[in-house]
């Protein structure tokens, strides 16, 4: 089992460790090649262009073991009701054949929006399960959620 994930501010980040410790998963951080403003003014502007087409921006991960992995639990902030641009990168990126992807995502009222969907669109190969969607100012108190949601879908027992 594999965790992949990207986070602008750590929301994110927190939820992929919480699993990490849960599930003794692997775990991966997709970092941009350039970096994202600091400002939140501007990564908002500068998302909203990137969510409207689809931008993909170059990345620095890469994982070379990706096939050993048959689980994949991908983490991402909600960006304008769907995943975030390098989240996006890293799906179209990759083959995903037969893979079961659990998607999570860290969000301030959105939840998972349409990110199903476009996750299905990029990774029409693989087996995508229902989100995990948590608010990004309660991912502290978020653990019993987190593991009840692993257990639901029997990744820990
Ligand atoms: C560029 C940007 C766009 C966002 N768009 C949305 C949105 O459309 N809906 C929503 O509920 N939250 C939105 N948020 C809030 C984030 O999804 C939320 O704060 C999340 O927990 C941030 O995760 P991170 O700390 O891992 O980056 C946005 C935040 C940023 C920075």
């Amino acid at each position: 089992m594999l965790i992949v994930y990207y986070s602008w501010s750590g929301n994110t980040r927190h939820v992929a460790e919480t699993i990490k410790k849960l599930a003794n998963a692997d775990i991966v951080e997709i970092i941009p090649t350039k970096p994202y403003p600091t400002s939140y003014n501007k990564v908002v502007a500068q998302a909203k262009i990137e969510a409207d087409t689809k931008y993909k921006p170059e990345i620095n991960t890469k994982i070379p073991n990706l096939n050993e992995y048959d689980i994949i639990l991908i983490g991402s902030p909600n960006w304008w009701g769907t995943i975030s641009s390098p989240i996006r990168t890293f799906l179209s990126q990759n083959k995903f054949d037969g893979k079961a992807l659990y998607p999570f995502m860290t969000h301030e009222g959105s939840r998972m929006g349409s990110a199903e969907t476009e996750i299905k669109t990029l990774c029409p190969s693989a087996k995508i399960f229902h989100g995990l969607p948590i608010r990004g100012g309660s991912v502290k108190s978020a653990d019993k959620e987190v593991e009840n949601w692993l257990k639901q879908n029997r990744l820990i027992s």
